[in-house]
């Protein structure tokens, strides 16, 4: 792939310099952070260009004497390019059309190669280019942490966190770790706590067992306890938590250098993926290129978005269809399309489920639904293939990887969907 990308770089420069550069990136944080490292490689550059943050890879495409960039999108639409002249296309999600010749890609699955976020590749594009920037590796640890690739670390991976300017150590995979615990405990929603998530009794509870108090006043962060504390912290968690999965629980918290400041990767990555799903891309960006007026108000729509993410949680507790092998939530208008993405991946993580349980969720977008599957645990079917085998009947645009994928169907199918889909997950119990 390095040599892929080499050629690529090439290209890239030549036609850079005589036609503007038009990114387009999806809004989620790996997204954002990826548009970012584009955005102060060509500032570095010198270029000119234009940026556009997308939900999803556009309708009609149309360039006006540009070069388009496609980050973090674009393997299951080459063939709407065909027609495009100077087209890249800079994307780790699994490859579902055919190239044409025309557009130059770049993906991992093209070479077998491990897992890396779509950050992590424009990092290594935006290195390729010019040494001086691996100063951008802060911002494809957020990106790789956002796509939660950060838990099996490959070698590419590697070597973006050789690059970064990161400070890790083991913990709690709760965030934020760096404000006071009792707060990380009640709002988390990367994990779920039984009897904690969401409930200031039961956290004050599991603080007392674990033999944490307030000092001034104040209780201590995550990454301010001691070993002891720190481990009895844990032992109170796994022993609420129905599965022992010690892995969801306990990890590597990634402390980057932003502002000045040290911060957790997770906390910022949920912070950059918040204001842009809740429709505030720009400030997102903003964020990422270091503004510190757009970092206040993204700690405003945050705390919204946590307000959000916890009413949709409600509202799955005691609205789905259960299956043997599968849960399906039908959202409709009760929850906001662009985070029902996020209420899928917090299920999949919330060891509610047994591993390899298929969770859908779905919800409504303007005249069409938004989908999203993931696996609970990280050890299953390919899902995007189970999405794809509905939408081939029915209809849609699935795309996405083995363990999380999304598509779009038409309102008038969502009975057809739901019946046609758990024909298909019930037909493959009894085949495994
Ligand atoms: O569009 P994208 O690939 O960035 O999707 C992001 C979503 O997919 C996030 O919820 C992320 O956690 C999930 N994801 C995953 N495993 C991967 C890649 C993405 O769970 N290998
Ligand atoms: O939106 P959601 O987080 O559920 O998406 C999961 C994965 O599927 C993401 O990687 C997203 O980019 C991808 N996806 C896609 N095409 C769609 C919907 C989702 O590639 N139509």
């Amino acid at each position: 792939m390095h040599k892929a990308i080499e050629e690529a770089v090439q290209k890239f420069l030549e036609i850079s310099e005589k036609k503007p550069v038009r990114i387009i990136s999806h809004h989620d944080t790996d997204g954002i952070t990826a548009a970012a490292i584009m955005i102060s490689t060509l500032k570095r550059l010198d270029r000119i260009f234009s940026v556009n943050i997308l939900k999803q890879f556009p309708e009609n495409i149309s360039s006006k004497n540009e070069m388009l960039v496609f980050l973090d999108m674009g393997s299951s639409n080459l063939h709407n390019l065909s027609e495009i002249k100077d087209v890249f296309v800079i994307d780790h999600h699994e490859i579902t059309s055919k190239k044409p010749d025309n557009v130059i890609f770049i993906n991992p699955h093209l070479f077998g190669e491990e897992q890396i976020s779509a950050s992590g590749l424009v990092y290594l594009f935006a290195k390729n280019i010019d040494k001086q920037n691996t100063g951008l590796a802060n911002l494809a640890l957020i990106g790789m942490v956002g796509d939660m690739l950060e838990k099996n670390i490959s070698k590419l991976n590697n070597l973006i966190i050789e690059d970064a300017e990161v400070t890790i150590k083991k913990g709690l995979l709760l965030y934020p770790s760096t404000r006071p615990i009792h707060k990380t405990l009640e709002f988390s929603s990367s994990m779920f706590i039984p009897g904690v998530t969401g409930n200031s009794r039961g956290v004050l509870e599991v603080l007392k067992e674990a033999g944490i108090e307030k000092i001034n006043g104040e209780y201590k962060s995550l990454i301010e306890l001691t070993e002891e504390e720190n481990s009895k912290l844990i032992t109170s968690i796994l022993l609420r938590r129905i599965d022992k999965n010690n892995s969801e629980v306990i990890g590597n918290i990634y402390l980057v250098k932003v502002f000045n400041k040290l911060e957790d990767a997770r906390e910022l990555s949920a912070m950059i993926n918040a204001c842009s799903r809740l429709g505030f891309s720009e400030i997102s960006l903003l964020i990422c290129l270091g503004n510190k007026q757009a970092r206040l108000k993204a700690e405003k729509i945050y705390a919204d978005y946590k307000q959000h993410l916890i009413a949709a949680l409600n509202f799955v507790s005691t609205n789905k269809i259960i299956g043997k092998n599968y849960i399906i939530v039908n959202a409709k208008e009760n929850i906001k399309d662009t985070i029902i993405g996020t209420v899928a991946s917090i299920i999949s993580v919330s060891s509610m489920y047994e591993e390899g349980t298929i969770i859908i969720t779905m919800a409504y977008c303007e005249d069409k639904i938004k989908v999203s599957a993931r696996i609970a645990g990280r050890n299953g079917r390919n899902v995007r293939e189970i999405l794809e085998s509905v939408t081939s009947k029915i209809g849609g645009e699935t795309g996405g990887h083995a363990q999380a994928a999304g598509c779009y169907i038409s309102r008038e199918n969502e009975e057809a969907f739901i019946k046609c889909l758990t024909k298909i997950l019930d037909i493959e119990v009894v085949k495994i």
